[in-house]
């Protein structure tokens, strides 16, 4: 079952037994997290430098939040945009996009928001953002259903602008620096913060994004934050898809360590129709509860997954 990093040192047999299953797979499912993106130098969540080691979700992914300092975490999902915009889809966004070209029976299940799957050219039909998209923005006015879709504007609001190096000190750039400490945890004692002009991390709710229908409601990242449900076509469309299923062939599990649920159910749910799982992780400690039939492919997903799908798909890269 388990494998070491290079493609060359995948065991055969482990490569052969995976890819005949895959070659006569008609219905397989795959669920992407963070570590597919990795190497496309995007931070995961969890991991060695993950981003809630470092930020403190409740005080930036959850709805609270927002309503509390709409600015900080604003300041927050734009770093996101512009890092996921100046980052490219790696082979592995590639391979499986490949993959779903070529198998009528597939679903890709990203909890990923980075947008870097599209850019790959995934078939659209076969991608369920479980966890939505940091390039869709919506209205929160109670009253107004405005959302707008594939908003690549960076920075979505000049006030959150990330300023080049060297630029003004007193300017963004400090603040931004204070608030990437405060995100940080950090307190203002700890920073030896005096000046109280560039402690306030936060931009003035005037200076955020706007509805451009209601005229009223801030605009908000396209994202489910802590404590919200998944947006319900989505996990209508992925459990028709389920049920539809006579028996599930293969579930590829892409770099994620499937804490975070329901998206992490989905295992679970395909092997009791029968599929195999297939898991690649730089960590073995979250491919948990594999048998015999099941594969780890322990290794960079962007090196592992293109030689894992070589059978179907040949050498994409
Ligand atoms: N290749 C393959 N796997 C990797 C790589 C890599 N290069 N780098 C890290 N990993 C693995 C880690 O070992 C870990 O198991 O990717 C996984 C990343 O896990 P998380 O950081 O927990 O990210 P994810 O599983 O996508 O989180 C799920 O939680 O924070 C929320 O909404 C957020 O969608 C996210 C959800």
């Amino acid at each position: 079952m388990a494998s070491t990093a290079a493609p060359s040192a995948i065991p055969p047999a482990d490569l052969e037994s995976f890819s005949s299953r895959l070659k006569s797979s008609t219905r397989i499912l795959a669920l992407l997290g963070a570590g597919l993106s990795a190497a496309s130098g995007l931070p995961t969540f969890r991991g060695a430098g993950g981003i809630w080691r470092t930020h403190d979700a409740m005080q930036l992914a959850t709805p609270e939040a927002f309503d509390t300092d709409p600015g900080l975490v604003w300041q927050f999902y734009n770093y996101r945009r512009h890092m996921a915009l100046a980052a490219r889809p790696n082979a592995a966004h590639y391979a499986l996009a490949e993959l779903s070209g070529r198998k009528e029976g597939f679903l890709t299940l990203s909890q990923n928001v980075d947008g870097l799957s599209q850019r790959a050219g995934h078939p659209l039909e076969k991608l369920q953002l479980l966890h939505g998209n940091l390039f869709d923005v919506k209205c929160t006015d109670f009253y107004c259903n405005y959302v707008q879709q594939n908003n690549y504007t960076d920075p979505i609001a000049p006030a959150l602008a990330i300023p080049v190096e060297g630029t003004d000190p007193t300017s963004f750039e400090a603040r931004h620096a204070v608030s990437s400490a405060l995100l940080e945890k950090k307190t203002r004692k700890e920073l030896d913060i005096a000046d109280e002009s560039i402690y306030l991390p936060s931009v003035p709710a005037g200076d955020l994004p706007h509805c451009p229908e209601c005229k009223r409601g801030l605009l908000r990242p396209g994202v489910v934050w802590f404590g919200e449900a998944l947006p319900g076509k989505t996990i209508d469309t992925v459990n028709q898809w389920i049920m539809d299923s006579k028996k599930i062939d293969l579930i590829l599990v892409i770099g994620t360590s499937a804490k975070v649920y329901p998206a992490a159910g989905y295992v679970d749910m395909a092997r009791s129709k029968g599929a195999r799982v297939a898991v690649v992780n730089t960590e073995q400690g979250d491919a948990r509860g594999l048998t015999k039939d099941d594969w780890f492919f322990k290794g960079d997903a962007a090196i592992i997954v293109p030689e894992i799908l070589k059978g179907v798909i040949g050498d994409v890269r």
